[in-house]
């Protein structure tokens, strides 16, 4: 199977939710309040009865992940039974051989919960956090079936899926809209003289462009020693 058609991973898939989300919202003072998604409409709604009002189908409190092209991500904007809840959840894919973005989620703590295949979880938690060199702590987790790690809100993490079968993992967060912020590519979008400085002048003018263009922009970034290893064509 090329590996193009198995990615499938949430991380980039969450980028198009939030272009999605951004599409021009309107101040809800020029909107009667039919023309309200009925997201908006349960984020007004003055109580919880109310919100159950708007759902009067047993089916609003389903979300199928099952066979969908859609995105493997439940949160406010496609299942607005979340509205009020304050979570949110992925059902999702880390394909063989790749490795997610380098990420955090601004206002969520994840729990990433693998069901089948194998994970390498890295996370750095906030500055301060030591380890017994009084360096910056680095927790690595190697993640089997069954197995469940924390990524606290606005900790940095990635995972890799190390073998030759995808990995499939759920994840739950503590908010109904967590997003995802990607730490390199953001990063690289200052101003150069930002990033010299900020990198203590060891990469400066050309380099910064050659780094900034070099980030990839794949779903999962693939990780070539492993493809080889499982005989995967790129
Ligand atoms: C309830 O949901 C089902 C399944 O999605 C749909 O077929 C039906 O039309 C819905 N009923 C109402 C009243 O919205
Ligand atoms: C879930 O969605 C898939 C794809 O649209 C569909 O084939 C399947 O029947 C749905 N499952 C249920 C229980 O509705
Ligand atoms: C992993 O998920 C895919 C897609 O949902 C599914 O087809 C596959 O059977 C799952 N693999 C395992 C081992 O559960």
């Amino acid at each position: 199977m090329p590996f193009a058609s198995t990615l499938y991973f949430a991380t980039m898939l969450l980028f198009a939710l939030a272009f999605r989300a951004g599409a021009a919202p309107q101040p809800i003072t020029r909107r009667s309040s039919s023309d309200l998604s009925l997201t908006a409409q349960l984020r007004l709604a003055d109580t919880a009865i109310e919100r159950y009002q708007l759902l009067p189908n047993d089916s609003d409190f389903v979300f199928n992940f099952t066979g969908t092209e859609e995105l493997p991500v439940a949160t406010s904007q496609n299942w607005p039974a979340l509205v009020g809840v304050g979570t949110a959840f992925s059902m999702s894919q880390l394909p063989a051989c790749s490795m997610s973005f380098l990420h955090l989620h601004p206002r969520a703590t994840e729990l990433f919960a693998l069901v089948s295949g194998h994970i390498l979880s890295e996370m750095i938690p906030q500055a301060g956090v030591l380890d017994s060199n009084n360096k910056q702590r680095v927790i690595r987790t190697d993640l089997r079936p069954g197995q469940v790690t924390i990524y606290p809100a606005g900790s940095f993490h990635t995972q890799v899926n190390p073998d030759c079968e995808p990995a499939n993992f759920t994840a739950a967060f503590t908010s109904d809209e967590f997003a995802v912020s990607l730490v390199a590519e953001q990063i690289f979008s200052f101003r150069d003289g930002v990033i010299a400085r900020t990198f203590g002048q060891s990469i400066a003018g050309q380099d910064i462009e050659r780094v900034r263009d070099a980030i990839p922009t794949d779903m999962a970034i693939r990780v070539d020693e492993c493809l080889s290893k499982c005989g995967i064509k790129q």
